[in-house]
């Protein structure tokens, strides 16, 4: 089965076709970074505006690059939620515009939902068998790291999700993005500070909010406390990246970890834009007693295969949304 996902909840426009919920036949991401990087953030009416102009063009270059026609197309998966209202309504109606006129069936998708199976789709370079999902196994547990949520979600089946906990203040890329604002450093700010820890040393006390007997997440002392520092002066902001970002990770992989002993999964899988960070892949490689799935970091970040790729299993499932589909921007997940 063939499903063209469609992707405009935040600043990607994106389109892509995967076979079968796992291998991508075409991925195609059209970014708005650079537009909203003057401003320091993501701007919602210039990308609501940003994806009228680019969804139609990058729809037609997912389905010229995969190299089918539409009569291969078996259906359509687009994200209604969570995001930007005026983002989402652009690809939910046109996703509904294109089902409706190709009488194709659509199917609404949870873009944290989405995010997750990410974890499922093979690289398109892949050698045969191309459509094997990856080795993921039920209960698994899920870490979604991305710039509006920090949710740790016990997965027990396709379409079965309990939260377990979540950020209680900024999520995890959102106190990247605030770090290197503070630090003068670019947007979006999880490559920025990345990038800057590089030359640094994880020299300076930043605390970790552990939260004892909770599974949630709190990043806003963190963010403070290093607001503080560069305010005193004299820091080197190679350093304060560093340490910035060994006190997010700190967090993240102790406190999934913990919890992954504790319900005795067999798997974790990380997915969001933060999951694309190298030291915290290092981290929770290094640290997990259990397998830890990771996709690519272009795949971690907002794409429409992984939105496909769950559309798919909804199709199985026949977890079929009707034309009266509309965006849900606070849409949770379990
Ligand atoms: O999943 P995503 O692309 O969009 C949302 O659904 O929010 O995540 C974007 C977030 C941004 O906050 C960005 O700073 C962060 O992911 N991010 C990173 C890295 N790449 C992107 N954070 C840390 N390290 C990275 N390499
Ligand atoms: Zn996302």
């Amino acid at each position: 089965m063939k499903v063209l996902g469609v992707e405009t909840s935040c600043d990607e426009t994106a389109a892509a076709v995967v076979e079968n919920g796992s291998r991508i036949i075409s991925n195609v991401v059209a970014s708005q970074i650079d537009i909203h990087a003057r401003y320091g953030g993501v701007v919602p009416e210039v990308a609501s505006r940003q994806h009228l102009l680019t969804i139609i063009p990058v729809i037609d270059r997912a389905i010229s690059e995969a190299e089918v026609s539409w009569q291969d197309i078996d259906g359509i998966a687009v994200t209604y939620g969570p995001g930007l209202a005026g983002s989402l309504l652009v690809g939910v109606n046109v996703a509904k515009s294109i089902a409706l006129a190709r009488q194709l069936p659509i199917t609404g998708v949870n873009h944290l939902e989405a995010h997750i199976y990410a974890n499922w789709l093979g690289p398109s370079s892949s050698p045969a068998p191309l459509n094997l999902p990856r080795d993921v196994s039920f209960p698994c547990l899920c870490l979604i790291v991305s710039g509006g949520h920090s949710d740790l979600v016990l997965m027990q089946g396709h379409g079965q999700f309990e939260k377990l906990g979540r950020t209680r203040d900024d999520a995890a890329g959102e106190a990247f993005d605030k770090a290197a604002r503070i630090l003068g450093l670019g947007y979006p700010g999880g490559p920025a500070i990345e990038q800057a820890a590089i030359d640094g040393t994880p020299c300076l006390s930043l605390p970790r909010a552990w939260l004892k007997g909770s599974r949630d997440f709190s990043f806003s002392g963190l963010k403070t406390a290093l607001w503080h520092l560069a305010e005193k002066g004299g820091i080197s902001v190679a350093d304060a990246a560093a340490s910035f970002q060994l006190a997010v990770i700190d967090v993240l992989v102790a406190k999934t970890i913990e919890a992954a002993k504790q319900l005795k999964v067999g798997q974790i899988l990380l997915s969001g834009g933060v999951a694309a960070n190298k030291l915290l892949t290092e981290h929770f490689l290094n640290s997990s007693p259990v397998p830890v799935l990771i996709p690519p970091p272009h795949l971690c970040t907002d794409n429409a295969a992984m939105v496909a790729a769950c559309g798919y299993y909804h199709f199985e499932a026949d977890r079929i949304s009707d034309y009266a589909l509309d965006v849900v921007p606070s849409l949770s997940l379990g």
